[in-house]
């Protein structure tokens, strides 16, 4: 059919752009390298190929394009697959992106058949499907190494689910808590993120495959035969928007950030636990590091790394956020910079999390110590102003009176509540009684607290339980 002595014009040759056929220079090589991005969204070429079989086919459906150029498209698109999965497929920089460096390779294996591919599509519906593609995996993997998490911290609550520590507020012993309560407050964190994910991902499952450029195509395509074939629930419903809308990953970093900011809190307690002055819990050598001067030291390193990393999730949101601001509809070349943080943040927090569950799993508290410092600081104030209410009827105010007037005069004794003598507490109130002691110590402070949701033991096992159902 072609003929070659001809002025007509060709299909771009090798190393010319997809798009020259208006052109007739170059782009200075400096328009090259604002402009090329296959050395990231190579990480698209699975979902660009996913994309493409979907499409071919529907196009062979709609009697868009021939059985025989279907065939010869599949098959380059297969072979495609084959040499990503092999290491060997050629992504190139002359071909810009991972559309087109796919779109040349299957010239290059099928001929001219491969330029019917993109028969009513444009870049900018590819793209957006791609990365959606993409997206939509990372909320999958994320909210997966989530509930891994939580599974880590499930099994180390439920072998602490006695075991006494202090409850900090403002960082100052508060009161006794449970070491399985704790860690269970970072289940139900994590719950909220792994939900987040959920949300999101339910929410983008739209395909914006077919609105082509911005306007939709005049071909008979049906779109909703690829939304399903791409496991969306439906097509995306309007095309300006289906091009221009980085919702879903702006949702999804929105969501990493705040599940970044979880791990680097659990992090932070992990640094704080680790020092020898709290001796909380010991990490092994597989989740610590040495210092290469100071012989004694044992740095976890891992948790500070994971605290460090929540900055890149918080600036991968902000720096989309700032790439999408102000854009007019529809697509424009701005947004090829969603990529980079959307990856970086992923990666971040995907390792972080792999980390995390990791130190979890590793960490051993150290019971004793715990328990002492949780009956440290008059922690059990409270359940002595409590114990006045219940037993004498006082007013909580005037409880707290007592109490703080108890806390005094046990500094000034040099001794803890539980060691301070009758005779000095019926000082304060004479119609305190012995049985005052029952509610002291840490354990029965812990095994009162039996309201829903509190820290007694029987109440930290019903949420486990709980728990245990909801990650089967
Ligand atoms: N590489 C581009 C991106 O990531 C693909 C879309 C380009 N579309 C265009 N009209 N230039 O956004």
């Amino acid at each position: 059919m072609t003929d070659s002595s001809s002025d007509a014009p060709k299909p771009p040759a090798a190393g010319q752009a997809m798009w020259g056929g208006r052109f007739s220079d170059k782009p200075a090589e400096l328009m090259q390298a604002i402009n090329v991005s296959i050395g990231f969204d190579r990480r698209l070429a699975l979902q660009d190929l996913a994309g493409s079989r979907a499409h071919a086919a529907m196009l062979l459906k709609a009697g868009v394009i021939s059985s025989e150029d279907a065939a010869a498209i599949q098959q380059g698109l297969a072979t495609i697959g084959e040499e990503i999965a092999a290491g060997s497929f050629p992504f190139r920089e002359e071909y810009e992106d991972i559309h087109m460096n796919v779109e040349a390779r299957l010239r290059e294996l099928i001929g001219a058949a491969a330029g019917r591919l993109h028969t009513a599509r444009s870049r900018n519906d590819q793209v957006a499907l791609d990365f959606r593609m993409w997206v939509r995996e990372a909320c999958e993997r994320t909210a997966a190494l989530i509930q891994a998490l939580q599974k880590a911290l499930l099994a180390k609550a439920e072998a602490n689910a006695e075991t006494l520590m202090p409850g900090f507020t403002h960082l100052q012993p508060a009161q006794p808590v449970t070491f399985g309560h704790h860690l269970m407050a970072y289940v139900e964190m994590f719950g909220r993120d792994a939900s987040r994910f959920a949300d999101a991902r339910a929410r983008m499952n739209e395909s914006p495959l077919g609105a082509a450029a911005l306007a939709g195509s005049p071909f008979p395509i049906d779109r909703h035969m690829t939304a399903e074939a791409l496991g969306f629930a439906r097509p995306t419903a309007n095309s300006l928007d289906s091009v221009s809308d980085r919702d879903f990953a702006l949702e999804a970093l929105a969501a990493g950030a705040i599940s970044a900011l979880h791990l680097s809190r659990l992090a932070e307690e992990i640094v704080i636990w680790m020092t020898p002055q709290f001796g909380f819990i010991r990490l092994s050598d597989a989740f610590t590091t040495g210092s290469s001067i100071m012989p004694q030291k044992k740095n976890p390193d891992a948790a500070e790394l994971i605290r460090a990393k929540v900055g890149k999730a918080l600036g991968s949101f902000n720096q989309l956020s700032v790439v999408m601001k102000g854009l007019p509809l529809a697509y424009s070349k701005d947004m090829q910079e969603d990529k980079v943080p959307t990856f970086e943040a992923f990666d971040a927090l995907e390792l972080s999390l792999r980390a995390m569950t990791g130190m979890v799993l590793d960490l051993e508290p150290n019971a004793e110590r715990m328990a002492a410092a949780a009956g440290a600081g008059f922690s059990t104030a409270t359940d002595l102003a409590d114990w006045l209410v219940r037993e004498l009827n006082l007013p909580f105010r005037d409880a707290h009176h007592v109490t703080g007037a108890a806390v005094k005069r046990a500094e000034e004794l040099n001794c803890d509540l539980p060691g301070l003598p009758l005779a000095e507490l019926q000082k304060l109130e004479p119609r305190i009684t012995q049985g005052i002691y029952d509610v002291l110590t840490p354990a029965a402070s812990v095994a009162s607290r039996k309201s829903y949701g509190g820290t007694a033991p029987d109440q930290v096992r019903a949420q486990i339980k709980r728990w245990k159902e909801v990650l089967q």
